[in-house]
């Protein structure tokens, strides 16, 4: 049971149960999601040494957990909502991942819970961490967590996003500069709303503060649609290609480290 359980946590946990159920089909029908995901895998390879213990935030049902525990690694997977609990548990007892994968529902704003457990990586993909209006909430934890010299590699939604400004054109003002909006913007998923904030990587830098040291940050769909665009690949299949390619050649360089839909950041336990 979890300890907080203040209403915006309430909805969040609602909203993500009720999506539980068809987040892993959903996810593997959305080819946008799909190349999103082995890039995000891409990164951390560079970072993550053989057998590394690894805990995961906002794990979802565990997708990348199963992933990572394939790998060789020992994943310890947290998230809040109890269906996506449910399932990561159904995909260790299926798969028999248990002592090579563990879950926990526990928020990432309760990390302390983990008492005198250490990590050589924490990791958080696709926008979990967007649901809290202030990283340093989750990032103060993180030195009692990591193994000195380990990693934290978290995928975030910043508030520029280049593929979102373009429906400005298309008439769309509000959708085209929601992320701005300091204080939030009600996210409505699965009947259920809450707030959601986005962070730009100068915001995530302070949230990290000098016990860190900034290694890299990567666009995910800087100029490819966003995974809300999951037709897209389907729809215009020589484009979508081109669009990636373009991505590839883009994302690790100013503006569009920081400009697209998701980041990848990495940063580096440096006491
Ligand atoms: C978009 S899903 C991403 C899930 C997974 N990381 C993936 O890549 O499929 C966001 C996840 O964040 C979780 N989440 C939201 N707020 C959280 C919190 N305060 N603590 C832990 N998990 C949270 C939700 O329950 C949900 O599973």
């Amino acid at each position: 049971m979890l300890a907080e359980s203040s209403p915006a946590i309430t909805s969040v946990n609602r909203a993500f149960s009720k999506q539980s159920v068809n987040y892993d089909h959903d996810d593997q029908q959305n080819m946008v999601l799909q190349d999103m995901r082995l890039q995000v895998y891409q990164h951390v390879a560079a970072f993550m040494k053989p057998h590394s213990s690894i805990l995961e935030l906002n794990s979802g049902t565990g997708i990348d957990a199963f992933y990572f525990a394939q790998q060789g690694h020992s994943v310890y997977a947290t998230d809040l909502s109890d269906g996506m609990i449910e399932q990561i548990n159904l995909k260790i007892w299926h798969h028999e991942l248990q002592g090579r994968l563990t879950c926990h529902q526990l928020s990432y704003t309760e990390l302390d819970k983990l008492n005198g457990e250490k990590f050589d990586y924490v990791f958080s993909n696709f926008g979990g961490l967007n649901c809290i209006d202030d990283l340093a909430r989750v990032t103060k934890h993180l030195p009692a967590l990591l193994t000195p010299g380990g990693y934290v590699t978290w995928v975030i939604m910043p508030p520029v996003c280049l593929w979102e400004l373009l429906s400005f054109f298309t008439g769309n003002g509000k959708q085209a500069f929601r992320r701005l909006n300091k204080s939030g913007v009600v996210a409505h998923l699965e009947g259920e709303y809450f707030k959601t904030y986005y962070f730009s990587l100068a915001q995530i830098k302070a949230a990290f503060g000098t016990k860190f040291k900034f290694v890299k940050s990567e666009g995910l769909c800087a100029l490819s649609p966003p995974p809300s665009r999951g037709d897209f690949p389907a729809k215009h299949s020589r484009l979508y290609p081109a669009l990636r390619k373009l991505d590839h050649s883009v994302r690790h360089h100013y503006p569009f480290n920081r400009w697209s839909d998701h980041i990848i950041v990495t940063f580096q336990f440096t006491p």
